[in-house]
């Protein structure tokens, strides 16, 4: 089994843009040890700056558009985020969502082997994404998103369902959870109901001590 992910979604938080995203990034390098794959996964404008950091932490999008070079003004268009040193993105995240087409669009102009996270509201949901074929598909529950009760506590039938319809439809496809997720033992939880990591933002954007919150998240790995 390959390393459980430890995904942190930057969105637009104050505390993990512009420079406190290099802040974030350097709290999230110290923390990562080599139990767990540490993302970042940052703003289209701070990207750049993030990935050409010297880090273990692998920096990623949080959305891609499906659209070449050319006359697509304010798109996230691929290549160049590649460029920039993405090295994987998020998609269809419950802030920003994109409909089938966009994401098997998307999954079709990308190198092979470069790591997308489809995310889903439901079990349904995660079934036809995983139709697409994407590395990761994680599942978050928008209700629960930015709460303080993990979806792990909260649904935890919803991560091994999601697990086990996912693989159902493309056992390649890994599955993450997301929402409200906070401490090691959310992510204990997770990886014992069958996911393979965890998606969350709040829990170490808002944390008041963040490298507490990081080296928790990944004490029990
Ligand atoms: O992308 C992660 C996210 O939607 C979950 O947010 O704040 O509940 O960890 P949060």
């Amino acid at each position: 089994m390959e390393r459980p992910l430890i995904v942190v979604n930057f969105k637009t938080y104050a505390s993990a843009s512009a420079t406190e995203a290099e802040r974030l990034l350097q709290a999230m390098e110290q923390a990562a040890g080599d139990t767990a794959t540490m993302v970042a996964v940052a703003s289209a404008f701070d990207l750049a700056v993030l990935a050409n950091q010297s880090t273990n932490v692998e920096v990623w999008s949080q959305h891609l558009d499906p659209v070449g070079l050319g006359g697509y003004t304010g798109w996230l268009e691929p290549q160049t985020a590649l460029t920039r040193g993405a090295k994987g993105s998020l998609i269809n995240h419950a802030e920003h969502k994109v409909d089938l087409d966009h994401v098997r669009s998307l999954l079709s102009m990308l190198p092979d082997g470069f790591p997308v996270c489809a995310c889903a509201a439901d079990v349904e949901e995660a079934k036809a994404l995983a139709e697409l074929n994407p590395t990761f598909i994680a599942v978050e529950p928008p209700e629960l998103i930015g709460g303080d009760i993990s979806v792990t506590t909260a649904d935890p039938a919803i991560v091994s369902d999601t697990v086990a319809a996912v693989k159902a439809v493309n056992p390649s496809v890994r599955v993450l959870c997301g929402a409200g997720v906070k401490n090691g033992m959310d992510v204990a939880k997770a990886l014992e109901l069958g996911a393979e990591g965890v998606l969350l933002a709040s829990g170490v954007t808002k944390a008041k001590d963040v490298h507490a919150v990081l080296a928790d998240l990944v004490a029990s790995l």
